[in-house]
């Protein structure tokens, strides 16, 4: 990321994240799926935006993330990429590995993570699991892309887990995420996700490793957080898991929004004179002399987005 313009602010890479954590500096993490919230979040100066596998939930409407393809996530990560190239590109941007497309093997798994950098435009990839990926991500590295892991409550994992629940409660599990924690790092992940684990392992893994933890429901002791950006502004006002904090109401705001719009094109008071379009060639009414003619304004409606 050598073609930022002078003066603009510094990009985010793996590197200063590692130093972030080294110096007590937490970072912060959000999910976007599209253009316009890669925009808005990185406006608002997040350090790196995850383009998750949640979206087979938050936008494709799944009760899981397993039906998540590979073509969805290039496809989405690419459509944030544009969105990030839009702002000051101090934003890391990492995508996650769909379900089913690393865990065959590591020369799948590398095909994968290259789709999701040379289509997507990915700068690193993200993928579930403990030690038994330490070859995978042994191989992805090996390849130039930077791997964050991901342990505890690990969605692509639903059905072994018995449902989305907090991991790593007792002893031997905590002891089991401890090593697989370690091992991730050993094998090269740059940061690792703790998922709904207990605030006190948390604060132990993230004392144990060199490499940064971005918790998500793992309490306040981790080096990052995380969240699903639908999660933080409130769009699913149904969804009211303990770990996410609504910062807006933007659900409700939605609706509003859509009712007022509704109701004003029910009265007649939407589109007004304001929102309308001239042809002075079709005017009904002829002005004395072609002098006094109002010129047309310029056709153009404005930029989308
Ligand atoms: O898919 C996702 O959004 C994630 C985060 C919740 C960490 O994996």
């Amino acid at each position: 990321m050598s073609s930022h313009a002078p003066g603009a602010p510094k990009h985010i890479s793996i590197h200063e994240l590692r130093r972030m954590k080294q110096a007590g500096e937490r970072f912060v993490t959000v999910t976007a799926y599209d253009a316009t919230a890669a925009r808005l979040v990185a406006a608002a100066g997040v350090e790196v935006v995850l383009v998750g596998d949640s979206l087979g939930m938050v936008v494709q409407g799944h009760d899981s993330t397993l039906p998540v393809t590979l073509d969805h996530m290039a496809y989405h990560c690419a459509a944030v990429k544009r969105g990030l190239a839009r702002g000051d590109g101090r934003a890391h941007l990492v995508c996650d590995l769909p379900f089913g497309s690393y865990q065959a093997s590591p020369d799948e798994a590398v095909k994968a993570a290259v789709r999701l950098v040379a289509e997507g435009g990915a700068e690193s990839v993200k993928l579930e699991g403990g030690a038994e990926f330490g070859e995978v991500i042994r191989r992805i590295v090996r390849a130039g892309i930077p791997v964050m892991g991901h342990l505890g409550l690990t969605p692509q994992s639903v059905h072994a887990m018995g449902g989305y629940l907090v991991q790593g409660k007792d002893a031997d599990r905590a002891q089991k995420l401890l090593r697989d924690a370690r091992a991730l790092e050993a094998a090269g992940c740059y940061a690792v996700v703790l998922e709904c684990i207990p605030a006190e392992l948390a604060r132990l893994v993230t004392a144990q490793l060199g490499i940064p933890t971005v918790g998500i429901g793992a309490g306040p002791h981790c080096d990052a957080q995380v969240l699903v950006l639908n999660d933080l502004l409130g769009l699913d006002e149904a969804f009211t898991p303990r770990f996410v904090k609504r910062f807006a109401e933007l659900g409700q705001a939605v609706r509003g929004a859509v009712s007022a719009y509704a109701a004003e094109v029910r009265a007649g008071t939407f589109p007004a004179e304001d929102h309308s379009f001239h042809s002075s060639a079709l005017r009904l009414v002829a002005l004395a002399t072609a002098d006094q003619e109002p010129k047309d304004p310029p056709d153009a409606v404005g930029a989308p987005v």
